[in-house]
């Protein structure tokens, strides 16, 4: 695997294959990231992981600073599971001085996620659409657990005419359902402990789903329920449609249970899909 750090260097590196696979990556690797990897693996000729802490993406100081890095680690793990190029740019390559452009999604960027983080959207679609432009992928990878993430970025891609696939892979879950994060090494062991509540939350009102239950409110009411239980209070719990994110009342099509919470210092965001 070769490790790069300019723009030019890497699109030298990616030209004339037939079908390029990228993965962005805000490293601190884990299951979630090397199943994206190796999905790209089974599916390209040449398959690229970036990896890049996004700054413009992080609307609170500390927790950029707190983010995990380990570039020597990520760059083992991103080759074993099949990566042929780990393109690490800096900050300066990719935010130059007299950089002044922004993409952002009307909308879709200001609600849940985007109201409890201002400007963080903006900052993903940024960052992804420069990556694009830059590699000009036949494809990109992404995980359902950041699901508002991937719905922005498909309608980003749709409006700009951007010409690459967007293919989403299931959420890596721990055995006790936590789903893998970046963040999880942050919790201390007893918010891991409590961390727990989140999937069992989500799971107990997809069953109530299963059961015939259809409305939203009962639905976010079991959620909250179990959050309470072990003492987590959300910053929102939401039944909405997958591809716009706009609030569902009564469950008639597959919908997305959607929520974030904060455990002890560290905030989680957590999904599940619900079918009547
Ligand atoms: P990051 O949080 O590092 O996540 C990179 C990719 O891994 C995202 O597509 C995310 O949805 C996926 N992922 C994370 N945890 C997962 C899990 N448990 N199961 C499956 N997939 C998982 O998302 C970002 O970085 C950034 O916003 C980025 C798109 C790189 C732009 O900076």
């Amino acid at each position: 695997m070769k490790i790069i750090d300019q723009v030019a260097a890497v699109r030298a590196a990616v030209a004339g294959s037939p079908r390029v696979g990228l993965v962005p990556t805000m490293g601190a690797l884990h299951e979630g990231h090397l199943s994206l990897i190796r999905a790209a693996r089974r599916s390209c000729d040449l398959v690229v992981v970036w990896l890049f802490v996004n700054p413009t993406q992080f609307n609170d100081a500390a927790d950029l600073d707190a983010y995990p890095r380990d570039q020597e680690r990520d760059a083992a793990l991103a080759a074993d599971a099949g990566a042929d190029i780990l393109f690490a740019p800096g900050v300066e390559t990719v935010y130059p001085a007299g950089f002044a452009s922004t993409v952002s999604v009307a909308g879709l960027s200001e609600i849940l996620e985007g109201a409890h983080r201002p400007g963080h959207f903006a900052g993903v679609t940024t960052v992804v659409a420069k990556m694009l432009n830059m590699l000009r992928p036949q494809v990109a990878f992404f995980g359902a657990k950041d699901a508002q993430q991937v719905a922005l970025i498909r309608r980003m891609v749709t409006d700009l005419n951007i010409d690459t696939e967007i293919e989403v892979l299931p959420i890596v879950r721990e055995s006790d359902g936590l789903a893998l994060s970046s963040r999880n090494v942050l919790l201390t062991a007893q918010d891991r402990q409590r961390a727990t509540a989140l999937f069992r939350g989500l799971s107990a009102a997809r069953q109530r789903v299963v059961d015939g239950e259809r409305d939203a409110a009962v639905l976010t009411g079991v959620v909250a329920a179990a959050l309470a239980q072990a003492n987590i209070t959300a910053d929102y719990v939401s039944v909405v449609d997958p591809a716009t994110f706009e609030p569902i009342k009564t469950v008639t099509e597959p919908a997305l249970i959607a929520l974030a919470a904060r455990v002890g210092s560290t905030r989680l965001i957590d999904n599940i899909e619900v079918t009547p």
